[in-house]
């Protein structure tokens, strides 16, 4: 009796962290995003528009795509999940094209000023980023078409997209701290505020990972 009552008391204790981490990852993400906006200010150069571009597709467009699936921390909890799936499609939609507008923008910058490609540790993670996003983009066609994919069932197509769809956000969130890494942000912002931008990609990473990895895990226990 007093275990059920201690494991209960655990349960919500784990429900209110989890809440209060998707919270926090909203604020962060928004956060991130709008203080990138302020540092670069789009339309400034074409350069700026690369962080921009990059901020917005992973760190606000791609983390809140995911969040909506997050049973503690979607904004649209009660939707349908027909609903939902479809909101996820758009901004996941206009997450690759902001990724392909940020490359095409740095990619144009360096050739207009005659640098050379993909010599740092960012860029060539940053270019095998967009190449994957895109591919998974592609790779989720199935789930709308299921003829595309025959002798698959939709469980495992599911499955399939939920992983390589949280290697993707990986990726995204280890090319944003790279970005964060890089002489243009190091010189631009003081330790302490390069510390708290750091902290954006990496906290939403773990939360992300929770989410993606537990509904997993939950739905294969109730398979088996
Ligand atoms: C996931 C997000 C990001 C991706 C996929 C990405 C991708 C890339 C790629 C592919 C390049 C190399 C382009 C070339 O060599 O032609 C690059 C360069 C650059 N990026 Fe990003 N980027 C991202 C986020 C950021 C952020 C947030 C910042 C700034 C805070 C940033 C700052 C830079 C800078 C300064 C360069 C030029 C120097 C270099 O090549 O390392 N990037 N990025």
């Amino acid at each position: 009796m007093v275990q059920g009552k201690e494991s209960e008391a655990e349960a919500r204790l784990y429900r209110c962290t989890r809440t209060v981490a998707a919270a926090l990852t909203h604020v962060l993400c928004i956060a991130f995003t709008v203080f990138l906006v302020f540092l670069s200010r789009p339309g400034s150069s074409l350069f700026s528009w690369h962080p921009f571009l990059m901020s917005l597709a992973f760190s606000f467009l791609m983390t809140e795509a995911i969040l909506l699936f997050s049973s503690h921390g979607s904004p649209i909890r009660k939707f349908a999940h027909k609903t939902k799936g479809r909101i996820h499609w758009a901004l996941q939609g206009l997450c690759v094209t902001c990724a392909v507008g940020g490359l095409a923008a740095i990619a144009y910058n360096k050739h207009l000023n005659d640098k050379p490609h993909f010599t740092s540790w960012h860029g060539l993670l940053g270019l095998i980023t967009v190449c994957v996003v895109g591919l998974q983009s592609l790779a989720a066609a199935p789930l709308i078409y299921h003829s595309l994919a025959k002798g698959w069932s939709l469980a495992k197509l599911k499955r399939y997209h939920a992983a390589s769809g949280l290697v993707t956000y990986l990726l995204g969130c280890s090319s944003l701290l790279l970005g964060l890494c890089s002489t243009w942000f190091t010189g631009s912002v003081s330790s302490y505020i390069w510390y708290l931008s750091a902290l954006c990609p990496a906290l939403s990473a773990l939360v992300i990972m929770d989410q993606v990895s537990r509904t997993y895990t939950a739905k294969k226990r109730l398979q088996s």
